[in-house]
This record gives C-alpha cells, sequence and structure tokens, in this order.
C-alpha cells in the first residue's frame, strides 16, 4: 500500500510516530533508543523506522523541512498508515529573553507566515493547537527530568532566510517562546484527521540574543527532549 512518498506495507507504521526534520536524526533516534528497529521506508531517503521502547510498538521518521514537505509525511501517514499520534521531535530559534539556549519548549498553540492553514480553513485564521492530553502527558513527563522548559505559543515561519529582523520584537511583545518550521501544519493536519499531534522543541539558536548552541551542548537538550517524548508514549 504505498503512497507518493512512503514505500512502507500496511501495518508497517506504530500508531505513534515521532517525527524529526532530519531523516538521519531518525536513524539516530532509532539505533540509539529502539529495538528490534526495522526501516520500514526511506523514498528519497526520508527514511522511518519502526521498533519498540521498553515495550511499546513506536515509529520515527523524517519529514524535512517546512510545512510543505513536512505536511506531505504528516498527511500519508495519519491518512494512509494509521497513524494515532504524531510528536514533532525538532529544534528551534528562541524568541523570548526567558528562554535560553538548550531549553525545551512545548508548543502549545503555533501562529505562522504560512498560508497553508488559510488555505485550507475558508480563508480564516486557524488557531492551531497541540492535543491537550499529549501536552499533558509530556510536560509532566518534562517535570521529572528537568526545570528548563516553557509551554506556550511559537512561530511556525516559512522563511528560514531574509525574515524581518522587527518580527523579532513583535514576537517577544506577544510572549512567542520561538520560531520553527513546521509545527502549524502539523496541527492543522492532526485535527482534520482527528488525531493527535504535539511538538516538543529544543532550543538550537537565540534569534534576540544572537547566540547558537555547539553541536555538543544541543545533544543534551536534544536528549533530554527524546526521552521526554519516548516516556509520553508509554503512557498513551
Ligand atoms: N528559524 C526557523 N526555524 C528554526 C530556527 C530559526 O531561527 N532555528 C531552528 N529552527
Amino acid at each position: 500500500m504505498a503512497t507518493p512518498h512512503i514505500d512502507a506495507a500496511h501495518g508497517a507504521f506504530a500508531e505513534i510516530c515521532l517525527m524529526p526534520g532530519d531523516p538521519l536524526r531518525a536513524k539516530f533516534i532509532a539505533d540509539s533508543y529502539l529495538e528490534q528497529v526495522e526501516c520500514v521506508t526511506s523514498v528519497r531517503n526520508m527514511f522511518g523506522f519502526t521498533g519498540y521502547y521498553q515495550g511499546r510498538r513506536v515509529s520515527v521518521m523524517g519529514s524535512g523541512m517546512g510545512i510543505p514537505s513536512s505536511a506531505i509525511y504528516y498527511h500519508e501517514l495519519m491518512a494512509y498508515y494509521g497513524v494515532e499520534t504524531i510528536i514533532r521531535v525538532g529544534t528551534c530559534g528562541a524568541t523570548l529573553g526567558a528562554v535560553n539556549l538548550n531549553d525545551i519548549i512545548f508548543a502549545q498553540g503555533a501562529c505562522t507566515d504560512s498560508t497553508f492553514n488559510r488555505n485550507r480553513f475558508g480563508g480564516l485564521d486557524y488557531a492551531a493547537i497541540a492535543n491537550f492530553e499529549l501536552l499533558q502527558i509530556a510536560t509532566a513527563r518534562a517535570a521529572e527530568y528537568t526545570s528548563q522548559f516553557h509551554v506556550g505559543n511559537i512561530f511556525t515561519t516559512d522563511r528560514f532566510y531574509d525574515a524581518d529582523p522587527n518580527l523579532n520584537t513583535l514576537f517577544e511583545r506577544y510572549r512567542l517562546l520561538g520560531v520553527d518550521m513546521e509545527s502549524a501544519g502539523l496541527y492543522s493536519i492532526a485535527a482534520e484527521h482527528g488525531k493527535r499531534a504535539l511538538s516538543i522543541l529544543t532550543v538550537s539558536d537565540h534569534l534576540i540574543r544572537g547566540e547558537h548552541a555547539s553541536a555538543e551542548q544541543r545533544q543534551v537538550g536534544y536528549q533530554t527532549m527524546l526521552k521526554i517524548a519516548l516516556d509520553t508514549c508509554l503512557e498513551l
């Protein structure tokens, strides 16, 4: 039952799928945290894997960067592969002074400059929100590992480069925590299919302070985030 972008067999995906942007990070997560790992799809090298985390069947797949790429995979997994829950495990740039490099952000909602949701929502402004149950479980797990986490609104942008620097001031004024490129699309797709989604992000850059986490620093925050995401899977 291949779809245009996924060549996995029917039933090859677990009901829960963790999704980083980078397909090689998906491979790293599968190799590091899952047992009995199988590579279930590799179209365009967008690798997807299924295995077991402490006995729970879990998949992990890359999404690519930005709503246009990631929405293809979110849609095909939810519409055709029986995926009920997607947890995005990504990075973001921070836009609030109270947020620091390597902090973990739970995107309760996602504003956007993308027309993706507006086009699908009759020209109106769609409030893209995380699934409440997932958010509750994940934040409870987070509190066991770290105090360096935040829950709130983020901004999903179509543009990594040439962003208007005044926007960061605007985001700060409205208490947005950070900027990614996928969450607003993920949330509307999950809602449309009656499924659950949550974006958990580690802060790789600080857009107000012009700071960048080193590769080593990033690894620490990222691993805490993965533990939170995987422990959340055990409760679903
Ligand atoms: N912009 C958008 N997405 C991001 C950024 C950023 O600065 N950093 C990490 N993901």
